[in-house]
């Protein structure tokens, strides 16, 4: 989604909004620009293609003067990715130039306002509204024009906003869309978020809604929208630069593959002391956990894939009834929630607009919000109750694989938690799932050991055309992950199936040259699966399976068999997934795909 950064200091601005919105392509785009103010006047570049092509058109922003500039990555909403519609955009009078990520959701009416007002519009966006409601409200006081114009928009805005009568002040907004202030020595910056900042300062100074910042080259002062002055101190960033950079990996995707055993462990380590789990400040009592009648799981995308295995761990450990719901079809439906209800919701990002939403819909039906969450201050660990951070480092990759990982570790650790505090499982197996948990960087580390293997399958059928993944109970849940990977950047058709739902319907889809990846490690349901890959073989598909280590016996079915370590069955799809991350990786590379940047998609999806 959008990405918007801001400078002011004592150098060319340029080069250092180019490189942050470089940092900022992950979170996809379809068109950038930049405005600097040099020479009291605005000077700017646009491109629908790459930030490259920014880059070689401006010697890397050497070629721009000027020491204040706002930038902006696009992800069209209203109207076309094109030149005229991409950031920053100009006000009617020449005087503002504003960046935004969001949605004007009354944008309509202020257009219709405007242009009887004689107000030409250069755009398609809700954006250029914006620009002119500034104009329009500027009498002399450009933080009374802000002022005036935050109160007239209604949806969600972060920006960054210019006026040339002042060349050596950023402002910057935030109302439910992330912007983050970067702190640095006789220069501060804006940015969505801390990727873009990393290289330039770790001090940060999160935005709350409806603030706008005064920024200068040596000052930052932040106020409400009427004008008062807040005190904010800053926080320390501990993501470094290295890991926002490839560091010799081709594509960020397999970098952060390979991450996982070691960012699992960063996940886990702290919160397990003498075989116990511990969250630090954590607001859900033992009493309040005591009172939980149900849990309601509700995220998007892979981080729904994750609660999907959460399910089966919880209901085994905590013997709730637990529900698991795309965000964006709880947020709509009429979802029975009380005060005995815990929601959970998970989010890499922290800003995904449904998730958000179906946070606040279970929040106002009074359930205690515990959320999972990556970045931190992002928009949803600030509006819930409770907040257990993933520390899964910056995730460049728009398909998600480090950050899957790390939410499925967090939950496991949640649910031996709440287990231990319930006293609804066994201790010895809450024990044995630590343990086991302590071993997962070591046996995630061996599956990597498969790589070549996996690639040499991919090699052979990078040009399948349809790929069904069938699985159950956990593997069920595994399946659906890796059917996405497969998809989101590969760009070929595949669907997950319970493997006990295939015979009703898309089995007729089974016929020579389709390949069907069954997942058969959850040992207790393998002779269930072998009866589903008898059933594809008999009609002529290519099987990939997976088992456990030593169990051969699927050989005689399946074609190809992926060896998995031996775990506890309720961790699964912790070893599971990895192969199907690289399977994904490398039928991606051998159809030439844009593997970090897959076409149409958005690592943080901030519209509904
Ligand atoms: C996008 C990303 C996915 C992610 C989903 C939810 O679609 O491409 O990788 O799983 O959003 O994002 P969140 O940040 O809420 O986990």
């Amino acid at each position: 989604m959008c990405g918007i950064v801001g400078f002011v200091g004592n150098k060319k601005a340029a080069p250092v909004l180019l490189g942050g919105l470089e940092r900022l392509e992950y979170r996809g785009y379809d068109s950038a620009g930049i405005t600097v103010i040099n020479n009291n006047k605005f000077e700017t570049n646009k491109t629908v293609k790459r930030i490259s092509a920014l880059k070689e058109a401006t010697e890397n922003g050497e070629a721009i003067c000027g020491k204040i500039g706002i930038g902006h990555t696009r992800w069209a909403t209203h109207g076309a990715p094109c030149e005229k519609n991409a950031h920053p955009h100009l006000g009617f009078k020449g005087r503002f130039m504003v960046v935004h990520n969001g949605i004007i959701e009354n944008y309509l009416e202020l257009k219709n306002e405007l242009e009887a007002e004689g107000v030409a519009f250069a755009s398609d966006t809700d954006t250029e509204v914006i620009a002119h409601i500034l104009e329009k409200h500027y009498t002399g006081d450009v933080f009374a024009a802000i002022s005036k114009t935050v109160s007239r928009l209604e949806g969600s805005f972060a920006l960054g906003i210019l006026c040339v009568e002042q060349p050596e002040i950023l402002y910057a907004v935030r109302n439910f869309s992330p912007l983050i202030i970067g702190l640095g020595e006789g220069e501060n910056f804006i940015a969505s978020d801390v990727t873009a900042l990393v290289s330039h300062t770790k001090k940060v100074l999160y935005m709350e809604d409806k603030e706008i910042a005064v920024i200068k080259e040596n000052s930052v002062d932040l106020f409400t929208a009427s004008g008062i002055k807040i005190h904010r101190s800053p926080a320390l960033v501990n993501w470094s630069v290295d890991a926002a950079e490839k560091g010799g990996y081709s594509h960020f995707m397999m970098k952060e593959i390979k991450e996982q055993p070691e960012v699992i462990a960063k996940t886990f380590e702290p919160r397990i002391k003498d075989d116990k789990v511990f969250f630090e400040g954590l607001k859900l009592t033992e009493e309040k956990l005591q009172s939980i009648n149900r849990i309601i799981i509700t995220a998007c995308g892979s981080a729904y894939h994750t609660g999907v295995v959460a399910k089966y761990v919880f209901e085994e450990l905590l013997r709730l009834p637990v529900e698991v719901d795309l965000a964006s079809e709880f947020r709509y439906r009429n979802p029975i929630v009380d005060e005995n209800t815990l929601v959970i919701i998970i989010s890499q990002s922290g800003e995904t607009a449904d998730t958000l939403a179906a946070l606040k819909e279970a929040k106002a039906r009074g359930a205690h919000i515990l959320s999972i969450v990556n970045v931190v201050g992002s928009s949803i660990a600030k509006a819930s109750d409770d907040v257990i951070y993933t520390w899964a480092g910056p995730e460049i990759a728009v398909a998600t694989t480090k950050a899957y990982s790390a939410q499925l570790i967090v939950l496991y650790l949640f649910g031996i938690y709440a287990a231990e505090k319930r006293s609804s499982a066994d201790s010895k197996l809450l024990k044995t799932l630590l343990d086991e948990i302590r071993l997962l960087p070591q046996k995630i580390s061996s599956v990597f050991e498969m790589e070549d293997t996996i690639k040499s399958l991919a090699e052979n059928h990078y040009k399948m055309k349809n790929t069904f993944f069938i699985g159950r109970n956990i593997d069920y849940a595994a399946a659906m992950e890796g059917s996405l990977k497969l998809k989101e950047i590969s760009y070929l058709n595949s669907e997950a199936y319970a493997a006990g739902e295939l015979k009703h319907g898309t089995i007729s889809l089974i016929e020579q040259g389709k390949i069907v990846i069954a997942l058969s490690a959850y040992e207790g349901l393998q002779d269930k699966m072998m009866s589903n890959i008898k059933e594809v073989k008999a009609r002529d598909a290519f099987v990939i399976a997976t088992a456990i280590k030593g169990n051969t016996a699927i050989e005689k079915e399946a074609d190809e068999v992926l060896y998995l370590p031996e775990t506890h069955p309720l961790l699964l799809a912790s070893v599971e997934v990895v192969p199907l991350q690289m399977f994904a990786y490398y039928v991606a590379l051998f159809n030439g795909c844009d593997i970090d940047k897959p076409r149409n998609l958005a690592k943080s999806v901030t519209v509904e």
